[in-house]
């Protein structure tokens, strides 16, 4: 079993090589490939995904990958390399679940799954400008929705979810959003064990805003799903305890939702759950071990029971280390 670490930039190295250990303690035998990606490479490297780090991360289907700083202004040659590998990969499916855990942070009661279509919509990245009229493409195809929509499908199937909302703009966009609609409307017809409804996105976040325990599975085009998943992460800890796996065919990447966290990069204290529980969903989602990805949950759980958290989410906190080790002693106390 191979994985291909890319810890990307700022926290990505501090809490990948936390999630990675994880691994490591259920998967004695995983074997790790590290590559580069992110805003430092494109800096050393001219080139934010080297063609290395693409092969690797072909050769072991597996990936896990940190987060990468993305600069806020135009740079020339640069782009998010997170959004081209999901692309390169065909990780066409981009799962985030949120499940309230113990925690005075954390509103109680929530545990549903968003999931984001990953390869096209405002994210193909095609824009214009000529300094006054500025225009962005919104590729929506039938292909990209019908996939992303089976892969709902058969995830709720899976994972026994009895509902699934799907989320649009087919008001103003009806050919964009209405086309993702529909698509996700025809595949539904062969799962009539689960109930589908729709909402307008705005309604959508108005009503996660007001009641998130309220929702079972979502399914939304790329931007729609970004920001409503961060949207939710908000009520269960913040970013720092939200996870997800990009899924395809022959690839998965797990990826903690946050980013590079600049702000606190360097000083030992960034949450490493979200990389832990991305973690489990690799285990669970792409290598088919429940089992393992149940004792990590677990782990996690009983880490945070006994109060043990960083300080994004308990006061006072423990460091990033701190709370890893005592994730890692948890789950090696499972084991016996
Ligand atoms: P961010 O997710 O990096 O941080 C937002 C806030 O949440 C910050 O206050 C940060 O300290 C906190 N936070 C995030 N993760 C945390 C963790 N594990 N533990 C404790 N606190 C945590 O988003 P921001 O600040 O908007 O972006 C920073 C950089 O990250 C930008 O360059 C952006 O482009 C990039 N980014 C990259 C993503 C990716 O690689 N998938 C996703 C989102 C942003
Ligand atoms: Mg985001």
């Amino acid at each position: 079993m191979k994985l291909c670490v890319i810890p990307g930039d700022g926290i990505g190295h501090e809490v990948v090589p936390v999630a990675v250990g994880v691994l490591q303690a259920v998967l004695p035998g995983l074997q790790l490939v590290f590559a580069d990606a992110g805003w430092e490479t494109f800096r050393r490297q001219g080139r934010a995904l080297p063609d290395k780090t693409l092969e690797a991360a072909r050769e072991c289907g597996a990936v896990f990958f940190g987060a990468v700083s993305s600069p806020m202004q135009l740079v020339e040659g640069y782009r998010s390399p997170i959004v081209q590998l999901r692309r390169e990969l065909g990780c066409h499916a981009n799962i985030r679940p949120t499940l309230s855990l113990p925690l005075t942070v954390c509103r109680q009661g929530i545990d549903l799954i968003i999931v984001r279509e990953n390869t096209e919509d405002l994210y193909v990245g095609d824009e214009q400008s000529d300094g006054e009229v500025a225009v962005a493409i919104k590729r929506i195809t039938r292909t990209a929705s019908l996939r992303v929509a089976r892969s709902a499908f058969e995830l709720a199937r899976h994972a026994g979810r009895q509902r699934i909302t799907i989320i649009h703009k087919a008001n103003i966009l009806p050919r964009t959003d209405g086309l993702f609609r529909d698509c996700a409307r025809e595949v539904a017809r062969e799962y009539p064990e689960i109930v589908v409804d729709e909402m307008l996105v705005d309604t959508a976040a108005m009503r996660l805003a007001q009641s998130p325990e309220s929702f079972d599975m979502l399914l939304a085009p790329n931007l729609y799903g970004d920001i409503l998943s961060d949207l939710v992460a908000a009520f269960a800890g913040g970013l720092g305890l939200a996870p997800s796996l990009n899924l395809g065919v022959t690839a998965a990447i797990a990826e903690p939702v946050h980013g590079s966290a600049p702000d606190i990069a360097g000083q030992g204290i960034a949450n490493p759950l979200a990389a832990i529980l991305s973690a489990a969903m690799l285990l669970r989602i792409w290598w088919q071990r429940a089992d393992l990805a149940m004792r990590v949950e677990q782990a996690v759980l009983a880490t945070l029971q006994d109060g043990i958290a960083t300080p994004d989410v308990i006061s006072p906190g423990v460091s990033t280390q701190h709370l890893a080790r005592a994730v890692i002693d948890r789950l090696k106390q499972a084991q016996g």
